[in-house]
């Protein structure tokens, strides 16, 4: 079972915080970048993999588990990425895809986003990395992006007539991707 109210609650300790959350004011906040990696952020990192993983999710921010921070994690095509003071370099061409967020749990809509993009950042041990990505994990990383400058997917949609509610179901989110 799956309860949407407020907090989205899940079995692990940290929990994803709702547009409709007491601390929801945390998903409007522009995030502070990291800069050292302390086992503070390992631990931030280990414990927002393990939420998106619970949540069916393809990426979190951590502004979802109420950390300010500038840290994202997508997993796409079973590959995980671990971003860190992302900086998105370079946007090509244009895409309209659905997306859901796991912080507005239960609505969806089709949102505009750049086709490909470059993206830079270190990883979790401090390596500065660039990344190409397209197709859903380009979609992802920017809505991730997105959330760390507190603009959420809703801001992002154009045609607003797409809004739509959807119940709660594994059958969603495996065909929106949900980040
Ligand atoms: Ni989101």
């Amino acid at each position: 079972m799956r309860r949407w109210r407020g907090l989205r609650r899940l079995n692990s300790v940290v929990e994803i915080i709702t547009v409709d959350s007491p601390k929801a004011g945390v998903l409007r906040r522009k995030a502070r970048a990291v800069g050292r990696i302390t086992p503070q952020i390992q631990q931030l990192i280990d414990a927002m993999i393990e939420v998106m993983h619970e949540a069916n999710g393809v990426g979190l921010a951590a502004p979802q588990v109420g950390a300010s921070k500038r840290v994202i994690v997508a997993e796409v095509s079973e590959r995980l990425h671990v971003l860190i003071d992302p900086k998105i370099l370079k946007r090509e061409g244009e895409e309209i895809g659905t997306e859901g967020c796991l912080s507005i749990p239960g609505i969806i809509a089709d949102v505009p986003r750049a086709a490909r993009v470059k993206v830079k950042a270190k990883n979790r041990k401090g390596k500065g990395i660039t990344l190409d990505a397209d197709g859903l994990l380009a979609r992802v990383l920017q809505h991730e992006v997105d959330h760390l400058d507190g603009v959420l997917f809703l801001d992002r949609v154009v045609d607003k007539s797409t809004i739509r509610e959807v119940a709660a179901s594994a059958e969603v989110e495996a065909a929106v991707p949900t980040a």
